[in-house]
């Protein structure tokens, strides 16, 4: 049996970040997935209280990057693991196919459906790229540039520097990872762009002032360092496909936990400074990237499975388009409405209407949250 980086796993250790104690601790009874550090709901919901409690979380996460950010460990060993690259293996995960489930696919031959699986990898990879250089790599310079309100101090601005080298290792390991794939697989596709981006960069072209660009990119990114480690945990713990895609997804999971922790944090701190004009603006805009997440990407399947000659790709894709374009069901949007609630964007008739318009709350779901409504 094939042992996932021995002396890395052996090497690090796991944080627990306690805001309560102001103190990180390293945690080794901890049952989830090897050296992910944890932080806990209830460090976030005391974060909720003060201006200077986010701060100190902050001030903690800058302080224990160099202990538990996968860069600055040991990071993944690529050469080793394509050693052990085991071509028997799936590359991905059936169930994550838009059209698993059509008759099409379903009557495939076996080699096609392995070959549509590789291809389901690196999509998965070239989709991860495209948040971290296209969403979050921008958001982050913009902290740093000191252009986001609420977020101009040092420790924000370090998380952000210290985000952005977390970030350019992630795109290092998923180029890597898709260069072995098609190496291994023989499969040169090209992968065209991500609705998540062309969404973005629509909507950013439609706007007129430099702070609502700035805005759309900040609130697309917060949507999507909360999302991504849902996102990888998919494939994270599944112990039947390709172990080096397990080992890739599982190392750059252990960053995203932390990162989602920290932006959801800081979105209080900016929403409170903002002024009322601009929190208007980031109230509409919040809520949009979940469905720009929800995508199937059936463009770029249709895309990728006539670069491999799958004959059936159109008709396949016009079923699957027949049903949706997007499927919300599979995405846990759950902790932006509770990041919504808590930031105050319920407390107004407009962030209400912002959520109601996208479908992602009803006015019984905001009774439920106990909110009052007030008008901005
Ligand atoms: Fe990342
Ligand atoms: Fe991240």
């Amino acid at each position: 049996m094939l042992t996932l980086f021995p002396n890395y796993v052996k090497k690090t250790k796991q944080f627990t970040v306690q805001p309560d104690k102001s103190e990180v601790v390293s945690q080794s009874s901890h049952t989830g997935p090897a050296n992910v550090p944890l932080i806990t709901d209830s460090s976030f919901n005391e974060a909720a209280e003060t201006d200077s409690h986010v701060n100190n979380l902050m001030q903690k996460i800058v302080k224990v990057w160099g202990k538990h950010s996968v860069v600055r460990s040991r990071g993944l060993d690529f050469e080793e693991q394509a050693l052990i690259f085991n071509p028997e293996k799936n590359d991905f995960l059936e169930s994550l196919l838009p059209f698993a489930e059509q008759e099409a696919y379903y009557q495939a031959p076996e080699s096609m459906k392995k070959k549509i699986l590789s291809c389901g990898w690196i999509i998965y990879n070239e989709k991860t790229l495209a948040i971290e250089t296209e969403i979050v790599t921008p958001a982050c310079n913009s902290i740093i540039n000191g252009r986001i309100p609420g977020l101009t101090s040092s420790c924000f601005r370090e998380f952000a520097s210290e985000t952005l080298v977390d970030e350019a290792y992630h795109s290092y390991m998923v180029t890597k990872a898709n260069a072995i794939t098609r190496k291994e697989r023989n499969l040169d596709v090209q992968v065209p762009l991500f609705t998540l981006v062309k969404e973005l960069n629509a909507y950013k072209n439609s706007l007129s002032l430099d702070w609502e660009k700035d805005l759309a990119q900040m609130a697309t990114a917060i949507v999507s360092e909360v999302f991504i480690s849902d996102y990888l945990s998919l494939l994270s713990t599944d112990q039947n496909i390709q172990p080096l895609n397990t080992a890739t997804v599982e190392a750059h999971m252990k960053d995203e936990l932390v990162h989602g922790y920290a932006f959801k944090w800081l979105t209080k701190t900016l929403y409170k400074s903002l002024s009322p004009e601009q929190q208007m603006f980031f109230c509409k805009i919040l809520p949009k990237p979940i469905r720009w997440f929800a995508s199937k990407e059936l463009d770029i399947w249709g895309n990728v499975l006539q670069q491999i000659g799958f004959k059936e790709h159109k008709s396949l894709i016009e079923e699957c388009r027949l049903k949706s374009d997007q499927d919300l069901q599979k995405i846990n949007y759950s902790p932006i409405i509770k990041l919504a609630s808590e930031s105050g964007i319920f407390a107004t008739q407009i962030g209400i209407k912002a959520f109601e318009d996208e479908g992602l709350i009803s006015n019984s779901s905001i009774s439920k949250m106990g909110k009052m409504r007030s008008k901005l």
